[in-house]
């Protein structure tokens, strides 16, 4: 325990009464002494039961499933049902659970006036953030402090469905593309596909090889625990602020580079690689010399320690995509799979643990499906939705008390008011 910046060991004897007197946690809220840790701004005081992470081992569960099984046997939307209501859904669950959300796909018309209203540079974010806070004035219920369980159940319902909708507008909006309305008869990363890149004109053919990549990309980000856009999710809510309200913060939160920006810096570096003829050995140089600037964007990642459990999944996933789509030889891939082999087995990565992480794939698979840069903090916007519905959820229903992170004072004590 650290007491006005001493350490003092306190004797513990485990499963004892004397254990719990010395409770350290009880000892620090009754004295009131708090310790500064600025890189977690206090979120350690939540409690959660969704997702389990541990970063030195490399495990990430959803409710205690392992993220491996989950992303190879489920469905996104079983994923989704799975981290807001706490168990796999059965046959008939599903079906109801899909059904309700099929049904609510269309946005209101009058949301259309409002997106009109965005300039065509708008960034996608933006355009996602303020639409999703707008659905606040569509069901004004929404914002209501007590929801009955019917009530929060439906603000649910409509948030995952309208999400993809409006997500594949702010896409048409930047491409200056007429809008697609949903199609029901497809399912959700089909549809969400569909109405990203279609176009009224053209019959659109569905690869299935993408639409399991796009499903298997949606499940490893659907949660991260207590990370910056989801404990914004959970402070704003704590405030009873709405669900739209809440989840329309966290996209602000995400839209951070620092927060959702790493797989477009990926794809920005090989880019520039590319540009600059393409030698990955002078850049694996660079990366190595500690007096140069350039820094390998995608390896290692600040929660894993020693690997990231998506990066292997989603690995495979963006080798098949490359094939379906026939670019296995395209110039960035080659360029990306020279890093790589330079991480897994050059002495320098290796010992630094600079393995790929997740956002080294995701954006090249966002790549190769055409998705543009601007919008890869929108995909992984709608593939974190779940988690924040489920950590809204829950944090609404253990009645938790407004969010009121405590701050350690640094400025003037106190002075003296000096007219001029
Ligand atoms: C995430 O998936 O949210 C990111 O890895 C960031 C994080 O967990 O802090």
């Amino acid at each position: 325990l650290i007491l006005d910046g001493k350490s003092i060991t306190l004797p513990v004897i485990e499963g004892t009464e004397h254990e719990k007197a010395f409770d350290i946690g009880k000892l620090r809220d009754q004295t009131g002494y708090v310790t500064l840790d600025s890189g977690y701004k206090n979120t350690g005081a939540t409690k959660s039961a969704i997702t389990f992470l541990d970063g030195e081992e490399g495990i990430l569960r959803y409710r205690g499933y392992p993220i491996e099984q989950l992303a190879e046997k489920s469905s996104f939307l079983e994923v989704a049902y799975l981290l807001i209501y706490g168990a796999l859904p059965t046959e008939a669950e599903l079906s109801h659970f899909s059904g309700q959300i099929t049904k609510h796909t269309l946005v209101h018309e009058d949301m259309r006036k409002i997106f009109d209203g965005f300039p065509s540079a708008t960034h996608p974010m933006a355009i996602l953030s303020s639409l999703i806070c707008a659905l606040t004035g569509f069901y004004p219920q929404s914002v209501s402090p007590d929801l009955s369980p019917e009530e929060m159940e439906l603000n649910i319902i409509r948030l995952l469905a309208k999400m993809p909708t409006i997500a594949a507008w702010t896409y048409k909006n930047n491409m200056g593309h007429p809008l697609n309305y949903p199609r029901n008869d497809m399912d959700y990363c089909a549809n969400f596909l569909y109405m990203m890149f279609s176009f009224p004109t053209e019959k659109y053919d569905i690869n299935p090889v993408v639409v399991s990549a796009l499903n298997k990309l949606l499940i490893l980000h659907a949660d991260h625990e207590q990370n910056c856009s989801t404990s914004t999710v959970r402070l704003v809510g704590s405030a009873n602020a709405s669900l739209y309200g809440s989840v329309s913060a966290g996209i602000n939160a995400l839209w951070g580079p620092l927060h959702g920006g790493a797989n477009q810096e990926v794809i920005e570096m090989l880019e520039a690689i590319a540009a600059d003829g393409g030698d990955t050995s002078k850049f694996i140089a660079k990366a190595k010399d500690k007096n140069d600037s350039f820094r390998l964007m995608g390896f290692g990642h600040r929660v894993y320690k020693n690997f990231d459990p998506r990066a292997k999944i989603i690995k495979k996933a963006a080798d098949e995509v490359l094939q379906a789509l026939g670019m296995q030889d395209s110039p960035l891939l080659k360029i990306a799979q020279e890093l790589e082999q330079a991480a897994l087995t050059d002495q320098y990565f290796i010992e630094r643990k600079l393995y790929p992480n997740v956002d080294f794939y995701s954006g090249i698979i966002y790549k190769a499906l055409g998705i543009p840069t601007e919008m890869f903090t929108v995909m992984f916007a709608l593939g974190r939705l779940p988690g924040w519905i489920a950590q809204w959820k829950e944090m609404r229903e253990n009645k938790e008390p407004i969010g009121r992170p405590r701050q350690i004072y640094t400025g003037e004590l106190e002075r003296d008011y000096v007219e001029m």
